[in-house]
Formats: C-alpha cells, sequence, structure tokens
C-alpha cells in the first residue's frame, strides 16, 4: 500500500517545517477509496535527465516502482544531448550539452558517481590535457602562454582565499572582488582571455556574476581531493553511441514501458490537497500522491510551467535567487584539418569573451580525421549569437579564423551547428550559478519541497556540485532516498525551508 499514503496537514502550511520526517495522521477511508482510484502512479517523475532518471532507479532500488518519468523529449538525458555532426559521409556523434566527466577519482578517494556509470557502461572516454594550448592574436600565433599560466596561479590564488584564510572572512562577494583582493586585475587582452578560459570557460558566467565562495566550493569538491573532491582529471567522452547512453540505459535496466511518458510537455502542476495533478501540453492529465520536478533552474525562472496554487514567496525567492549561465559549442567541419596541433586555442580578442576558446576534435585524442573544429563561447554573448541567424555567425567566426591564420587560405565549412540553449523552453541556460553574496538559507529553499507533494532536484539543487552531471545525479539520489523513507512512513513534512530570508541585520538607513 504505498499510493495514497497522504493526508496534507494544511496547518503546516507557511511554518518552518522540521528536518524530522515525523508521520502524519492518515487520511480518511473515503479520501483514501476517492483518490487511489483515480491515481496514475505515486510518484511522477517530472523531467527524464540525469538526476530524474537517477531518481527513478533509486525509488526502484526502495521498493517503490510506482512512479512515471514525464519527459518532454522524444528520448531520456536532459543536457546530455548528442547530434549527428558532417556532411553524410563523415558523420560523427558530437555532444551539444555535457562532454566530460569532471573529476574521476584518486586512489581510494571519493569516486565521481558520473565516472562509475561510464566505466560501467563501457563509455570511450579521453583524458582532456587543457594546458594542450596554442595561443592567438589579431596578427596570427601569438605567444602569451606566460600570461596563461600566470592566470591559473591567479585562479588558484581566488580558490585559496575563498573563506580559507585566517581570519576567516564572514561575507561572500563577487570573484572579480575575490581577484582584485588576491591582486589580479587583467588588463590587457591576453590576461583577459586567459582569465576567461580559467573561469568563464568552468562556469559559463563571468567573475562579475559569480560568487567567489560558491565557484570556490564547486572547483574544489569537484576536482580538489584535499577538500574531498574527485580528481583533477576531465575526461571527454567521444563515445559514438552518445554520452547520454550511460543514462538511457541505467533507464532500460529499471523502467517498464509503462513507466515512461516521452513526448509529453508539461504545461500545469497542481499541488491539490489530495493529489498533485500534472496536465501535459496536449490536454492529458497525470495524477499522483507526489511529484518530483527535475526540470532546469532557467525553466522554474521562466515561468514555462504553470504551478498551481503559485508557488509560495519563500520558493519564487529562491528560484530567482541563483542564475543560470549559458555555454555554447559553435561546431565546424572543414574538408581537412588546418589548424593548431594541441587540443586547445586561446585567441585573445579586444572585446573580452568573444570567440576565445577553441578546441580540436581532428586530434589523435579525441576523433582524429573528424575535420571538427568547435569554438565556446559563454554568458552574454552566448545569449548575443543565440539571437542572430546562424549565417552571421557563422560568418563572424570566419573572420575570427582568418585573422588566426592569416597564412592559411581557409575553407569553407562543410557543416556548421550550435545549440541555443538559452532560448530553448526545455532548458533556458547551461547550468546554474550562484551569484555573489548568496545566501545558504537561500539554497535550502531552493531544495526544500513545497508542502507535503511537491519535490525538487537537479544539479541546481546540490551544495557541493551545481552545475555539474555529478550535482544532478547526487541530488537525484538523495531526494529519490528522502521520498521513498516519506512515502514508507506514510508522509513526512519533508526538508527544512525557511519562510522569511533576512540578513543578519536587515538592511535599512539609519
Ligand atoms: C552545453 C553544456 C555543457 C555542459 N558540460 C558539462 C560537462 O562537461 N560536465 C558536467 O558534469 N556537466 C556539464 N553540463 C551540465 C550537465 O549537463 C547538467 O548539470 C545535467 O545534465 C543536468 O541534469 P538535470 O537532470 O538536473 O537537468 P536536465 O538534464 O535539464 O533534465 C530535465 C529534463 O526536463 C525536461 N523538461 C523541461 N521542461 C519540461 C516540461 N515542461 N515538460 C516535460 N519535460 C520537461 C527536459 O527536456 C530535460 O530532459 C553541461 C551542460 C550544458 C548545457
Ligand atoms: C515521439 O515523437 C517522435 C518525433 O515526433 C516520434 O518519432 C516518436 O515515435 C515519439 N515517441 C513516442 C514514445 O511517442
Ligand atoms: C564492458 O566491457 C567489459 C570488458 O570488455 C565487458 O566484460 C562488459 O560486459 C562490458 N559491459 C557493457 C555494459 O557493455
Ligand atoms: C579550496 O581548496 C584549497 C586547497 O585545498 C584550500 O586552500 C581552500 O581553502 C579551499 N577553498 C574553499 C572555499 O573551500
Amino acid at each position: 500500500m504505498l499510493r495514497a499514503t497522504l493526508a496534507l496537514p494544511v496547518l503546516f502550511l507557511g511554518l518552518v517545517a522540521s528536518a524530522a520526517r515525523l508521520p502524519v495522521a492518515p487520511p480518511s477511508q473515503e479520501v483514501l477509496e476517492a483518490s487511489v482510484a483515480r491515481k496514475d502512479a505515486t510518484v511522477l517523475i517530472l523531467g527524464g535527465g540525469v538526476a530524474g532518471v537517477i531518481a527513478a532507479r533509486t525509488l526502484h532500488e526502495q521498493g517503490i516502482d510506482d512512479f512515471i518519468i514525464v519527459e518532454a523529449r522524444d528520448e531520456l538525458g536532459g543536457r546530455l544531448m548528442s547530434h549527428a555532426f558532417g556532411t553524410p559521409d563523415r558523420q560523427f556523434t558530437v555532444e551539444l550539452g555535457a562532454n566530460w566527466v569532471q573529476g574521476t577519482q584518486t586512489g581510494n578517494g571519493a569516486e565521481n558517481p558520473m565516472w562509475a556509470l561510464a566505466k560501467k557502461h563501457n563509455v570511450t572516454t579521453r583524458l582532456s590535457d587543457f594546458g594542450s594550448i596554442s595561443t592567438y592574436d589579431d596578427s596570427g600565433a601569438f605567444d602569451f602562454r606566460d600570461i596563461f599560466d600566470a592566470s591559473i596561479e591567479n585562479f588558484q590564488r581566488l580558490v585559496a582565499s575563498a573563506g580559507g584564510r585566517v581570519p576567516k572572512r564572514l561575507v561572500d562577494m563577487s570573484a572579480r572582488g575575490g581577484y582584485s583582493l588576491t591582486g589580479s586585475y587583467p588588463q590587457s587582452r591576453y590576461q583577459m582571455a586567459s582569465e576567461h578560459y580559467q573561469f568563464d570557460w568552468e562556469f559559463g558566467t563571468s567573475p562579475e556574476e559569480t560568487s567567489w565562495l560558491a565557484s570556490s566550493w564547486a572547483h574544489n569538491y569537484t576536482f580538489d581531493p584535499a577538500s574531498g573532491g574527485f580528481s583533477y582529471e576531465n575526461r571527454l567522452s567521444v563515445d559514438q553511441r552518445g554520452f547520454k547512453m550511460l543514462i538511457q540505459a541505467e533507464a532500460r535496466e529499471i523502467l517498464r514501458p509503462s513507466q515512461l511518458r516521452l513526448n509529453s510537455t508539461v504545461n500545469v502542476i497542481e499541488n491539490a490537497k489530495h493529489e498533485v495533478k500534472v496536465t501535459l501540453t496536449d490536454g492529458r492529465v497525470l495524477r499522483a500522491d507526489y511529484a518530483l520536478c527535475t526540470f532546469s533552474l532557467g525553466v522554474l525562472q521562466h515561468n514555462d510551467v504553470k504551478f498551481v496554487p503559485p508557488l509560495p514567496a519563500w520558493k519564487q525567492e529562491a528560484i530567482h535567487s541563483m542564475s543560470m549561465g549559458t555555454y555554447t559549442k559553435i561546431f565546424l567541419q572543414f574538408p581537412q584539418k588546418f589548424w593548431f596541433d594541441t587540443q586547445m586555442a586561446l585567441y585573445a580578442d579586444y572585446e573580452r569573451g568573444r570567440y576565445p576558446v577553441w578546441q580540436s576534435l581532428d586530434h589523435p585524442s579525441y576523433l582524429p580525421g573528424s575535420g571538427i573544429l568547435v569554438v565556446t563561447v559563454t554568458g552574454e554573448f552566448s545569449k548575443r549569437i543565440e539571437s542572430l541567424p546562424d549565417s552571421y555567425v557563422q560568418s563572424e567566426v570566419m573572420d575570427i579564423l582568418e585573422t588566426m591564420f592569416p597564412e592559411v587560405d581557409v575553407p569553407e565549412p562543410i557543416d556548421f551547428y550550435f545549440q541555443r540553449w538559452h532560448s530553448d523552453p526545455l532548458f533556458r541556460g547551461s547550468y546554474s550559478n550562484w551569484p555573489a553574496a548568496f545566501l545558504s538559507e537561500h539554497q535550502g529553499n531552493l531544495r526544500a519541497n513545497v508542502d507535503e507533494r511537491l519535490w525538487f532536484a537537479g544539479e541546481a539543487t546540490s551544495r557541493k556540485y551545481f552545475g555539474y552531471l555529478h550535482g544532478a545525479y547526487t541530488e537525484g539520489e538523495a531526494i529519490g532516498l528522502t521520498l521513498a523513507e516519506c512515502i514508507q512512513g506514510g508522509g513526512c513534512l519533508g526538508l527544512e525551508h525557511i519562510d522569511r530570508v533576512q540578513n543578519a541585520r536587515p538592511y535599512d538607513i539609519v
């Protein structure tokens, strides 16, 4: 009897819920029968990305199989999204979304669960060497690797000083403030491009827009073994089945066909007294005891899905306290490789963030002979190019290539593609990031359930690993476990939230 275990005690609304999973009063027999008859499942898992699939697997492992995954796209994987790129005779699977297992394992230390999955499913990955780099400016090849090396040290100082020093800093600031306080002030275009490579290329947002503390945590918990992180290794999937195959294979091991609704876009989530009612854009209705919403933070921020009643003020505030970065990979295929032999290249434009980071997939480590070159832009520059037609972006990229390679007669690309993550109503950005001076209460509120029936999980709810695949994974697992306990305990209050987030002292003009 896992279904209909809940009576929603309205008296808990608006109170600070305790983290304890208190049993609630059992529902009356009529309510029980009425709701059992109509419900499609105990749990609706909304969204079939990493968080949704891992939450499903966790429920299954806990003996709860009465759930349905509801996904708008025609396959599982979410931001693990592959694409067949290239001319028909030279086509390769490339990754539009996540591509690296970031941090693997050091000795017997913590292992990145995505690395464990990659090994389980024999995903072909290659070690990336971000120091294998050539440097360019508007005169062509120009060696500024001394400045590049200095930017690595600047980033290390930034991370080491975020909250770690004595006296311990008690408040957060922007990473830009952090850079300045630790003595780096990028002035030249070489310094700006090098800083972009260390920072924006990882976080999808600029140091101005990013929390000093949270970016340092994210870095440490993923990469720094001394802080409990996995390792400094980044392994790029070149698996021609697509990186997403690992999450699709996990899903196949546990799902019956009736537990998956693809091509099913959620329009309204109604959190009612005795049920959660989910209405799809095609009018279909699904009812359950609980819903676990794994849509991206960007989707929640853009009101692409309507909540009835509207989410409480504390939840809305939490949703808008965090931001979405954008990371755009622009793929080009050429008849042959004419570029650098290193894995990476950095181009220093006069404008910070203008087509700076180049990655050669036509490299012995990746997809040799593919003729594929990738240039990545982030943040505001991503939004800018998303609003331009492809042909315009392509001609800008070609102008840069002609600048970088003045001695080469740069051929026209034979294929060109980039994904518009920011404008996509299923994503609205690439991954989340904390802006400066974030409050831990907002972080807790983003993660907390609303009343008893509506739960949230995804990369953005992860304290340690927000932004990453392993953040989505660990949250799918953690929230899945909490929900399973709740269901098996006959209902619960769930996770703690704070009704009114305040400064230590209120803002005031004295
Ligand atoms: C360009 C890019 C590069 C990245 N690179 C890396 C990397 O190299 N390494 C790394 O660790 N991480 C990387 N990430 C981050 C990683 O992809 C994400 O953290 C992770 O995939 C998020 O998983 P999720 O389950 O939280 O969300 P999602 O994958 O977004 O899953 C949510 C699902 O909900 C669905 N959905 C949305 N709206 C609706 C609706 N209305 N109705 C029904 N379904 C809906 C979506 O289609 C999606 O499948 C990258 C992301 C991007 C975009
Ligand atoms: C989903 O839609 C796609 C494309 O419209 C179609 O090919 C596929 O069969 C559909 N899948 C399901 C499960 O409905
Ligand atoms: C992965 O490869 C190993 C060794 O080649 C093999 O034993 C195993 O069955 C493979 N697993 C999968 C899921 O393909
Ligand atoms: C990150 O790790 C470094 C090295 O272990 C440490 O000095 C620093 O204090 C850590 N920073 C944060 C914010 O945890």
